[in-house]
């Protein structure tokens, strides 16, 4: 027999799954959809407080509305006929550098500021500034910074706020607050956007960068969902989706009971 080839991933056995070796029916109605989620990515279950935190990290990115590029793809896709796997494949394969996947190239170029910091031997806000400096001369943008639409993302705040708290807060979240100090300071503030603010907490939680668009798009595909599901129940076929002038009809502002 042939050698079998290895995964450390799930055993399966009659009547048996085991994920990185837990019972899936022990994990099921214990672990949150988070913690399962930093348990199949980092091989062991989190604590409480990063169980949380990662909840708070995939609720953060379930939708934005109709305007981000993967909606408009997956609506777009869908208005042709297609069904639901080939539409939210569609907007999947919209996330990517400048969209969602800003998590990853976040991570990389904090820890240019990281490394930077520790060979200088200066301080964050220093390092942060040469970075940027840098970054400009040759052109490149700063991931995971600015937003379309929002100059203090909500999401943000309430993500650094559960990080603080879950005692996640490392080295790329003190550089992402140093780069956005160093923006203001230069006149031109641009916010740590929800995906800056995702890129350096898995950062600090030791998460590999290869694998952290994977989180958003983890946490996004249930917003294509539905978005495709209500392209298809009510829109007509090949329509021309403009991307801004759309109305929300949904329920008004509520709050969880
Ligand atoms: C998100 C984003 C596309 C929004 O851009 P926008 O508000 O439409 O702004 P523009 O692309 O028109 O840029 C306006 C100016 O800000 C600068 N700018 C915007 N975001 C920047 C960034 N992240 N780093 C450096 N400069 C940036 C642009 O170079 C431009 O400068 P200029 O006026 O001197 O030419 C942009 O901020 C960006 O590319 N961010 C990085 C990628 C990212 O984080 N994507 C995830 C979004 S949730």
């Amino acid at each position: 027999m042939p050698d079998a080839w290895e995964t450390k991933i799930t055993q399966i056995r009659p009547n048996e799954v085991r994920v990185r070796g837990y019972d899936i029916a022990e994990l099921m109605g214990r672990v949150s959809f988070g913690a399962a989620v930093y348990l199949i990515l980092m091989g062991e279950l989190p604590d409480e407080k990063t169980g949380r935190l990662m909840d708070a990290i995939v609720v953060s990115s379930i939708d934005h509305g109709a305007t981000p590029p993967s909606c408009l793809a997956a609506r777009t896709v869908a208005s042709t006929g297609a069904g639901l796997s080939q539409s939210v494949a569609a907007g999947i394969m919209s996330i990517n550098r400048h969209h969602g996947g800003a998590i990853e190239n976040c991570a990389r170029q904090l820890k240019e500021v990281i490394n930077r910091k520790h060979a200088m031997g200066i301080g964050f806000d220093e390092a942060a500034k040469v970075e940027l400096d840098e970054m400009k001369s040759r052109g490149a943008r700063m991931s995971g910074f600015g937003h379309r639409v929002h100059t203090a993302d909500p999401r943000t705040a309430r993500l650094l706020e559960l990080a603080d708290e879950a005692g996640a807060c490392g080295e790329h979240v003190a550089a992402a607050r140093a780069v956005e100090k160093a923006f203001a300071d230069k006149g031109k503030p641009l916010p740590i956007n929800v995906d800056g603010a995702i890129g350096a907490i898995l950062a600090d939680l030791g998460f590999s960068p290869e694998v952290m668009n994977g989180v958003f798009m983890i946490a996004r595909v249930p917003g294509l969902v539905a978005h495709v599901s209500e392209e298809q129940a009510i829109q007509k076929p090949m329509r021309k989706i403009d991307p801004v002038n759309h109305t929300y009809t949904g329920p008004g502002p509520r709050t969880i009971a």
